[in-house]
């Protein structure tokens, strides 16, 4: 996929397809919309007699097809339902349920008309962001396994309105920005998809190496031997199962851009594939648990884009990278395990494992470069999704501060979060008898957040947000159809676009 911005009225028209929104119209609206003209001009009039017709009505998921007369090309018209609803989500699929319409019809090439979105709250630079994720995450399908494939659209052209002449310049940048953000996110899916076999803590360990050559990040690699000299107990005892596939942690540190910039840390769940270990997860949905890697998946994401962007935070990216599975060797139900920062943790449910790895990434990650902030990814818990659903991320936080500036980067990107609370009853509930704190509880109650209140206890006190994307890092044929329509089966690359901005808006140390 590509993504150009151009004016020349030649390449809308040599454009497979240009494609226009159209706002819904109230029951006694006739007039024809002037963003369509150019269009209908093009067609002969065929548009404006789709429009009188009422075949375009412009509610939101209406998609026509035309077909110029000439037969140079097609005519797509999406509807963005009421103007009153309309945002920078409301373009992202809006795009992608023109792409979805166009795949696999021979539509190489499209033209995306911008003045058609430019109507307030949103700016043309927000709009022409947005357009660039909607057509980009749209496009993307896992193919690496496909010996066929349905073509679809390889180039979208922004095509600027004379009335946004004044902000080209501002359009390219953040249409060029964004592209760099967005492909991350496909890298990122990429790597998120991989199944177990082929991606295991070794191998995440050799992306970010490769990572690190390609943009100069200093990489470092904890192998079973070095984890034992640190004495990361948690990440060991849940990669102790793995005779093929032995843990590792993976250290990213990506400088900074601003001079007194903060340190932000952002440690990620690797597990790369979660059989429950000893304690067995039943069989349905259990190929699904090499999606248990997203956390760690999106932290390698999260850094090549803050490198790519020169975001002016220090960020230094953790994962802690383990394989789930049971074997003579595997850590067992009653188990105590010491971590890095020297705390115990009674292992009651071996499937409970994330957090057990967490333990020793985040306790490392504090001691090791006192960051101002610290941002957990992981597929924690099924409660997550039980509590929230699957399209939305739970956020659980000791720090306002960092709270709100993740939630406005939410808004800003589109990626949901919702802020959960936690309270001395989760702390008391994950205390345990034997050793310090216990991975899992006798009774259903909270699971989001008493994982959420076990992980507090690895942070040394820094500012924290964990969140908990076991829902959104992945979808399923099943959920497909409510998700947003530039989400694809698998892998979503959840919290790339949404821990970006924020980093790209961090201010400095204080
Ligand atoms: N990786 C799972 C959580 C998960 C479940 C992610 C479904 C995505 C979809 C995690 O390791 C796990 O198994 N959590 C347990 C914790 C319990 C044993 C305390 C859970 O949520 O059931
Ligand atoms: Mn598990
Ligand atoms: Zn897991």
């Amino acid at each position: 996929m590509k993504a150009l911005v151009d004016r020349r009225e030649a390449t809308a028209a040599t454009a497979d397809a240009v494609v226009s929104g159209v706002f819904e119209r109230g029951d006694k609206e006739t007039t024809f919309p002037r963003t369509l003209a150019k269009e209908d001009a093009a067609a002969k009039g065929l548009v404006r007699g789709a429009w009188d017709s009422k075949e375009i009505k412009g509610k939101w998921r209406e998609v026509t097809v035309l077909h110029r007369p000439d037969g140079r090309g097609r005519i797509v018209l999406v509807g963005l339902g009421p103007r009153g609803r309309f945002d920078a989500e409301t373009v992202r699929r809006a795009v992608a349920e023109a792409i979805r319409a166009l795949k696999g019809r021979g539509a190489r090439t499209i033209a995306i008309r911008l003045p058609a979105f430019t109507q307030e709250p949103v700016s043309s630079e927000t709009a022409a962001r947005a357009v660039v994720d909607g057509a980009f995450l749209a496009s993307y399908d896992f193919v690496k396994y496909k010996s066929t494939t349905e073509g679809g659209v390889e180039e979208a052209t922004i095509a600027l309105g004379e009335e946004l002449e004044r902000e080209e310049t501002t359009v390219r940048k953040a249409v060029d920005e964004q592209r760099l953000i967005v492909e991350t996110v496909l890298w990122t899916r990429d790597i998120a998809n991989l199944p177990a076999d082929t991606c295991s803590p070794a191998r995440l360990a050799d992306e970010a190496k490769a990572l690190g050559k390609e943009l100069g990040l200093k990489v470092t690699v904890f192998d079973e031997t070095k984890l034992a000299e640190m004495q990361c107990g948690g990440i060991l005892a849940v990669g102790s199962g793995s005779a093929a596939h032995p843990p590792r942690m993976v250290v990213l540190e990506y400088s900074g851009g601003a001079r007194r910039g903060k340190t932000i840390a952002v440690v990620g769940k690797g597990i790369t594939f979660d059989s429950g270990g000893i304690s067995i997860k039943p069989a349905p949905a259990m190929a699904n648990m090499k999606f248990d890697k997203s956390g760690a998946v999106a932290v390698l994401g999260i850094l090549r884009a803050a490198a790519l962007l020169k975001v002016p935070p220090r960020v230094i990216g953790v994962l802690g990278c383990a394989e789930n599975v049971p074997s003579g060797t595997s850590y067992r139900p009653g188990d105590v395990v010491r971590t890095y920062n020297g705390k115990t943790i009674e292992v009651l449910n071996t499937d409970a494992e994330g957090r057990v790895v967490l333990a020793d990434a985040l306790a490392y990650a504090v001691d090791q470069y006192h960051p101002d902030e610290v941002i957990d990814l992981a597929t924690l818990t099924g409660a997550q999704t039980i509590a929230l659903g699957d399209a939305m991320a739970g956020l659980v936080s000791t720090d306002d501060r960092l709270a709100n500036g993740l939630l406005a980067a939410s808004a800003a990107t589109g990626e949901p979060v919702w802020r959960m609370p936690l309270t001395d009853y989760h702390r008391e509930l994950v205390k345990s008898r034997v050793g310090d704190v216990r991975n899992s509880i006798e009774i259903p109650v909270a699971g989001m957040l008493t994982a959420a209140a076990f992980l507090e206890n690895f942070v040394d006190g820094t500012p924290w947000a964990h969140l908990d994307i076991a829902g959104p890092a992945y979808t399923t044929g099943q959920t497909l159809r409510y998700q947003p329509s530039y989400q694809n089966r698998g892998a979503t690359g959840f919290g790339v676009r949404l821990v970006t901005k924020y980093l790209s808006e961090a201010s400095r140390a204080t």
